[in-house]
């Protein structure tokens, strides 16, 4: 179409997609530990990326280019509420704050994880684990349940934000995800 501009580089594309399906399995593959262990280090490995990526990847995949001042977060908010919230080609001021809380929360799921796993003497922080006593693995073990399923409330967010911004500009979030293509205005 004429009037659509690429927004999404493949690399966010493929990010996006595959973390969805990572995150998917190792939220219920808790009991089998190896392929739980296997997703999630991929989650790490695709937030880890994703953030270098953040630097030194496209226009609007860029940090610079949509984390909100909280002066811009609000006056999106409010916008919101009002029912008018402004259209943007990239991401808007919440979707850019929800992409943070998603990296931020991904990243201590992934990091508690591997710890409850140092504490079961397996992965890379066997040593930090058993320097830390008998009684973290059972703290880090809830720690990990806390962050999983904040992890899975943001995401719940973020859905529900992308349907109502898809539903508010009459234009298809979800498929501007896949093509990487955007209404240009
Ligand atoms: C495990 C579940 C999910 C996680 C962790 C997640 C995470 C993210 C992240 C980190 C981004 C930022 C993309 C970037 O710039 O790199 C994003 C964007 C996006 N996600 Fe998801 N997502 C999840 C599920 C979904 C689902 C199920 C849908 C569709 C219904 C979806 C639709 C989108 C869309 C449309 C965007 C672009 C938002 C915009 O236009 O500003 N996500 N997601
Ligand atoms: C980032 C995505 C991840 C999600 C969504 C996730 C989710 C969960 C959940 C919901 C539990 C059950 C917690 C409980 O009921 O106590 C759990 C347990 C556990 N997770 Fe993860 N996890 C992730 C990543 C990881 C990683 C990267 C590792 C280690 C390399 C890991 C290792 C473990 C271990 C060892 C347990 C305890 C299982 C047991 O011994 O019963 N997780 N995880």
């Amino acid at each position: 179409m004429t009037n659509e501009v690429k927004v999404w580089d493949l690399f966010v594309r493929v990010f996006h997609w595959s973390l969805v399906g990572a995150f998917v399995v190792a939220w219920f593959s808790e009991d089998v530990q190896r392929l739980h262990v296997l997703s999630g280090y991929t989650v790490a490995g695709l937030v880890l990326s994703r953030i270098v990526w953040g630097f030194i990847g496209s226009r609007h995949a860029r940090f610079s280019d949509f984390v909100p001042t909280a002066g811009e977060f609000i006056d999106y908010m409010k916008a919101m509420l009002r029912g008018r919230p402004p259209h943007y080609t990239g991401h808007n001021p919440a979707g850019g704050a929800m992409i943070i809380a998603l990296l931020a929360s991904l990243l201590f799921t992934a990091l508690s994880g591997i710890a409850t796993y140092g504490s079961e003497g397996k992965g890379p922080l066997v040593g930090l684990m058993s320097s830390l006593g008998k009684d973290a693995g059972g703290a880090i073990e809830e720690v990990h349940e806390f962050f999983a399923n904040l992890t899975v409330l943001l995401v719940g967010l973020h859905v529900a934000g992308v349907i109502a911004g898809s539903l508010l500009h009459r234009e298809n979030l979800i498929r501007a995800m896949v093509t990487g293509r955007k209404r240009n205005h």
